[in-house]
């Protein structure tokens, strides 16, 4: 069996090991890859991730069993059709379905009309200046005010004050920071309450949810600073117990996919709910078209049995959940960024100790790397996930042997949190 992994980060990393490790041996592509990705699979760099009909080619010669396309970005702009059109096996939604992540105000109004628990809202054209403040004063402070399109996840801002506001629309309806992303804007009220992630596997009609887990948006400690890719992240949340989580299901899972489906735009692939819980009470945050991201790094230490088979059965239109089982370990995931990220940041700088990393039960995934010669140099805000995997459900020990880890690695400038998973041990 041969798989193709579009895309570079340590969700494709994570995908490829966990792939690379199923019985039934299959050879592994990932284009473009990184140097993570170089020791388990053939990293293909000569495609451009953007090149769709090459991409094609490149299926069509290698005769490409399964493709999986890991970032947003070739879902949106239709990558999965282009493939599947030409009967190849696609592992991602439609250009349409993946609506739901790549335009804000769909997604927003999909919510509203299928009765989808989300904060209030309403959208305006960035011209419409005057209207989306005098909104903003019904909904009081704070306030969010959200880029519909896709903006490399920086597109959400939070406006506490007046003069926050002022700043923002500044920049997304005169700067046009965002570009064509903020042409239309979405304005919603500020939902208190935790976050947690759930990935929905589906083939259109039926689903299965994967383990649940919690990101760390925020680039320092105790959630301060602003707003990154993913700084860590740890696997169960803690926030969901199994009646929340058939709540989520109920209330949030059956009627995305089932909506979609109405729209005539069944979404086939991982349906990620990013979620506020308050009280017992969940909403969405948003809706992506693909596996998060560090999440997936957590996630996938905790189902066995063949993931491979769970993507190809949803891939061929027919999900078979009975693919995979959840354990009952615990993971966590530290992300190594560089200086300035997520503004401007530092490349090209050499990592150190990657060559005496001795724990098996902890992976390091690459995201922001390349390598020159024999060295692995940095190359993006963030560099590495340092993911601790503790079978036994043993979260401070599973903590431990993570940082442990992470102390062994070093770059010029290297930031990272000391307070991944440190909440769900206060409880
Ligand atoms: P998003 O890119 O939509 O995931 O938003 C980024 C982050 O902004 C989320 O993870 C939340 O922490 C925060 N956020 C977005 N929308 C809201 C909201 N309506 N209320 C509170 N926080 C929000
Ligand atoms: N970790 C957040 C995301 O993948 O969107």
């Amino acid at each position: 069996m041969r798989v193709l992994i579009v895309g570079s980060g340590g969700r494709e990393h994570a995908i490829a090991q966990k792939i690379f490790n199923d019985l039934q041996k299959p050879e592994i592509f990932c284009l473009p890859g990184n140097p993570g990705t170089f020791r388990i699979a053939e990293n293909i760099t000569n495609i451009p991730e953007n090149d769709f009909n090459s991409i094609l080619d490149f299926c069509l010669q290698k005769t490409i069993d399964l493709v999986v396309i890991g970032p947003e970005i070739p879902l949106v702009n239709g990558l999965a059709d282009i493939l599947r059109r030409e009967g190849i096996s696609v592992f991602g939604p439609s250009a349409r379905a993946a609506r739901i992540e790549g335009d804000k105000s769909f997604s927003k109004k999909f919510m509203q009309k299928y009765h989808i628990p989300t904060a209030a809202f309403r959208v305006f054209s960035s011209e419409d200046v005057e209207n989306i403040r005098e909104y903003c004063f019904t909904l009081g402070f704070p306030v969010v005010l959200k880029a519909s399109g896709l903006a490399a996840g920086k597109g959400v801002l939070i406006c506490y004050s007046q003069e926050e506001l002022n700043s923002a629309l500044e920049d997304l309806c005169y700067k046009h920071i965002f570009g064509d992303a903020s042409k239309q804007i979405v304005v919603e009220e500020f939902m208190e309450g935790e976050e947690a992630s759930v990935f929905a596997i589906t083939d259109g009609v039926n689903f299965l949810c994967l383990p649940s887990a919690r990101d760390h948006k925020r680039i320092f400690d105790g959630d301060k600073g602003k707003n990154t890719g993913g700084m860590g992240a740890y696997s169960p949340a803690n926030n969901i117990d199994g009646a929340l989580q058939k709540k989520i299901e109920d209330t949030i899972i059956k009627p995305a996919i089932a909506g979609l489906h109405a729209e005539g735009s069944p979404f086939s692939g991982c349906l990620y709910a990013g979620l506020m819980i308050n009280d017992g009470e969940p909403k969405v945050v948003e809706f992506n078209c693909r596996f998060g991201d560090p999440e997936t790094q957590v996630v996938l230490q905790n189902i066995s049995g063949s993931f491979l088979d769970l993507l190809s059965s949803v891939a061929e239109g027919k999900i078979i959940p009975e693919s995979v089982v959840t354990n009952s370990g615990v993971a966590v995931c530290v992300v190594l960024a560089s200086e300035g990220y997520p503004e401007n940041y530092s490349k090209n700088l050499p990592i150190d100790g990657l060559n005496d990393i001795d724990d098996t039960d902890v992976s390091i995934f690459h995201a922001g790397t390349k390598s020159e010669g024999e060295k692995i140099l940095t190359s993006g805000g963030r560099v590495l996930g340092v993911t601790g995997f503790d079978k036994h459900g043993n979260l401070p020990e599973c903590i431990k042997k993570t940082y442990e880890t992470v102390a062994k690695i070093s770059f010029r400038g290297m930031q990272f949190r000391r307070d991944i998973a440190a909440k769900a041990l206060t409880r």
